[in-house]
């Protein structure tokens, strides 16, 4: 059997891929194009794909692929629905990012609060003449409210962080996580009151057709304006046009981001801003995460081109 692969990945999984399949691997550093990918990718009856990679019937139908491993764990990049009428497992790799990418989504509460990737750029400028009494202030974490939009697994990790730096959690999810409110002493509360009472927000749910736009103009009137909002879960969970707005007419602190509404292009007016701190998607980019991902979507694409179950599947009606 064959196995594609859409871009060049941490060996580990590679290695077990290669000892099971013929392997092709589109060798270019940029994404593939939906062209390459028709042309390249057809016959083979297995697809190792990243979020960047969309996914949709036209290209299920075309390759005729027998299964999928998304290298990531949100899946909105592939049609779920067409995969799964086609009986073609789809599976993700949850668990092995949660740390990685709660490590990084505190980092950007840091940076956005704390005013990092300015100071550093006021070092570099020589404008660093002794200690300030009054320059580059930013906010505290202690006793401050931090609200998580999606307590999954990565908004977890983010709360225990939090809990550490004693702030305050109050979360919005689509079911009560009891446990997690008694170890984290979490809140759980609407979505509204959420929005009205954080001082920090950061977005940890999965974008589906519920959570676009989420966040608009409404949302951004209601938080506090020394708010500050964190997303590294998807970017169409914020309304763009809303976002430039809030910065525009100062609604709230300051924005952190690992995601964009087109990624990879980027709204150049966000640059003009120096309360928005800006990286490129790299939520899960540890070398032991990236590692740990690569192993787990081969592990599964290994098993459902077996015809079995495999451990991450997304779609469960197709085993049903
Ligand atoms: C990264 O955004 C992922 O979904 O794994
Ligand atoms: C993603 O893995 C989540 O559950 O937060």
């Amino acid at each position: 059997m064959k196995v594609f692969v859409t871009r060049m990945i941490p060996q580990d999984g590679l290695r077990l891929l290669k000892e099971m399949f013929e392997v092709e691997i589109f060798e270019h550093d940029r994404p593939i194009t939906k062209k390459e990918l028709l042309e390249q990718a057809r016959g083979s009856d297995g697809l190792l794909c990243l979020l960047t990679d969309k996914i949709d019937e036209e290209i299920i139908d075309v390759l005729g692929i027998k299964a999928i491993a998304n290298y990531a764990v949100g899946v909105d990049n592939i049609d779920i629905k067409a995969a799964t009428e086609r009986k073609i497992p789809v599976t993700n790799t949850p668990g092995v990012l949660t740390e990685a990418t709660a490590d990084l989504t505190f980092a950007l509460i840091l940076a956005v609060s704390r005013r990092i990737v300015e100071a550093d750029k006021y070092v570099r400028d020589g404008n660093f003449k002794g200690w300030e009494p009054m320059e580059l202030l930013g906010g505290d974490f202690s006793g401050k409210t931090l609200g998580i939009i999606g307590l999954g697994r990565i908004g977890q990790a983010v709360a225990r962080r939090a809990k550490g730096f004693g702030m305050n959690i109050i979360y919005h999810s689509q079911s009560p996580k009891e446990d997690i409110e008694s170890e984290l002493n979490a809140i759980k509360v609407t979505f509204e009151d959420l929005i009205l009472s954080s001082d920090y927000i950061t977005i940890h749910c999965p974008y589906t057709p519920e959570t676009h736009h989420m966040i608009g103009i409404e949302e951004f009137r209601k938080m506090k304006s020394s708010a500050y909002l964190i997303n590294t879960a998807r970017g169409k969970v914020i309304d763009e046009t809303s976002l430039l707005l809030a910065l525009e007419e100062k609604l709230i602190a300051g924005i952190g981001l690992d995601v964009y509404y087109n990624e990879p292009e980027i709204n150049s007016k966000i640059f003009g801003y120096s309360n928005v701190v800006v990286l490129p998607h790299i939520g899960s980019a540890s070398i032991e995460t990236r590692t740990k991902m690569s192993l787990m979507a081969a592990k599964d694409l290994i098993a459902a081109l077996a015809g079995k179950k495999p451990p991450n599947l997304v779609n469960a009606e197709v085993f049903d």
